[in-house]
């Protein structure tokens, strides 16, 4: 296994370019099995997400090429195979082939997901959405069977608001007679990204990005060409890394509107910074000041953001308050950052952190947020050498990572642990 070092102190410079995001990918992927030819994609981040996906196709019997950042998907061939196991258990977002292989061949068997352990991942609206289009589910030893004598188009509220369901809900219905409102929806980017792909391939659905979606089922659809929006979550990572360490730093490729929260509480805390049209400047400061951060739904402060923001905290004058509104126990990173001398206290739902600086240590990354929140707060360490276990994790989000980071002029290396 590999970890990674880091001797920090010294303020990021330069200019980083963002890639295609991560949780939009691992989305566009299956969805590309929908269609009846070629889905070419564009911009698509080099992560070992994305990796694994192109895997679970192949083995469906998909022709599947990676150029660099360019996806060919040929799922003419395809064909309905169930994957209890394999490398569906090596990533949570696999859960989108149920929706995907519903509403291509009305069956799918799929082993659950595993992924991101910071704390347990329901899919009992995914599960409502699926049962509500016509399909019958069950879990069987680890594996949920479906199956649907047909998919019919239907009004689905989803009692939460989530992301992986309203995608999941919305790969189905594309292939279901008749029209599906899906109610309380998820608003986040990523799902106006694939709305942005299906429609492409010929789907007519209506309202992505907003609480009511429509979508009218088709019978068939066809391949197309589509290029992934930028990784907020990257980006917004980046952002923070650049205040954490003093820096000056331009983050380009990006959609500024997707960052406003986390720009706000930047702005808020005393980071300087400048909005570009597709690039964001972030500016550091010598101080910082306390404020209260609650990570909520798009458009509210992105949850993925909070660990990250964790570690730029510590680095403020006073007592800052992050909540997760999210997730109730996402705060793995927080003995973690203890072990470099952070003081933050964890009630409930609360991070209560106190203006601290940190100290080099050994510390271990549990998910890739939590990991991108070690290598920041190792980054403000200018005393001795932090390392970072669990790189493998970090490698599920965060593509060219090390080689970013030293091209802003950090001293960051991988070594075998
Ligand atoms: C997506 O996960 C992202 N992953 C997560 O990013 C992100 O943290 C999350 O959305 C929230 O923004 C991908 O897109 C692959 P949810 P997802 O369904 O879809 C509860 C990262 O770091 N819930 O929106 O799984 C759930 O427990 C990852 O890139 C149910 O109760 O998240 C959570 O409390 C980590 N039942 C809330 O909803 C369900 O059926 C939001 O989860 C589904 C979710």
């Amino acid at each position: 296994m590999e970890k990674l070092m880091i001797s920090g102190g010294r303020p990021l410079q330069g200019t980083v370019t963002i890639s295609g995001a991560k949780n939009s990918a691992i989305a566009l992927i299956p969805a590309a099995i929908l269609a009846e030819s070629e889905v070419i994609l564009d911009n698509l981040p080099l992560l070992s997400d994305v990796a694994v996906y192109s895997e679970i196709l192949e083995e469906l019997g998909a022709n599947v090429s990676w150029e660099g950042n360019q996806m060919r998907i040929d799922p003419t061939h395809i064909i309905s195979l169930p994957m209890p196991n394999g490398p569906v258990k090596k990533l949570r977002a696999s859960y989108y082939m149920m929706g995907a292989m519903l509403g291509r061949f009305k069956e799918a068997v799929i082993g659950l997901p595993g992924g991101c352990n910071f704390e347990p991942r329901p899919i009992d609206q995914h599960i409502k959405g699926f049962e509500a289009l016509g399909a019958t589910v069950t879990n069987e030893h680890g594996a949920i069977h479906l199956h649907a004598k047909e998919l019919k188009g239907a009004k689905i509220y989803l009692d939460v608001v989530s992301v992986g369901a309203t995608i999941n809900i919305m790969l189905a219905a594309t292939r279901a007679k008749g029209s599906t409102i899906i109610e309380n929806a998820a608003k986040e980017p990523e799902i106006i990204d694939v709305a942005t792909l299906l429609n492409s391939m010929g789907a007519s659905i209506k309202g992505a990005g907003t609480e009511t979606i429509r979508i009218e089922g088709k019978s068939e659809l066809r391949g197309c060409r589509h290029s992934i929006i930028p990784d907020r979550i990257q980006a917004g990572t980046y952002m923070i890394a650049a205040a954490a360490t003093r820096g000056n730093v331009l983050i380009d490729n990006v959609i500024p509107k997707h960052l406003e929260a986390l720009t706000a509480k930047l702005i808020e805390m005393g980071v300087g910074i400048e909005e570009l049209d597709e690039s964001i400047r972030v500016i550091g400061k010598q101080n910082y000041g306390s404020i209260d951060v609650k990570a909520l739904v798009y458009p509210g402060f992105a949850t993925d953001l909070q660990s990250p923001m964790t570690s730029l905290l510590t680095q403020a004058d006073g007592v800052s308050v992050l909540s997760d509104f999210v997730y109730s126990n996402r705060f793995k990173h927080v003995p973690e950052l203890a072990r470099m001398g952070a003081k933050i206290r964890v009630e409930g739902r609360s991070a209560i952190i106190e203006g601290h600086p940190l100290n080099a240590a050994k510390v271990k990354a549990t998910d890739l947020r939590a990991g991108a929140a070690l290598v920041i707060a190792g980054l403000t360490v200018s005393e001795g050498i932090t390392e970072v276990t669990g790189v493998e994790f970090i490698d599920r989000g965060y593509d060219h990572l090390v080689t970013n980071l030293r091209e802003l002029g950090a001293d960051v290396w991988r070594q075998n642990d």
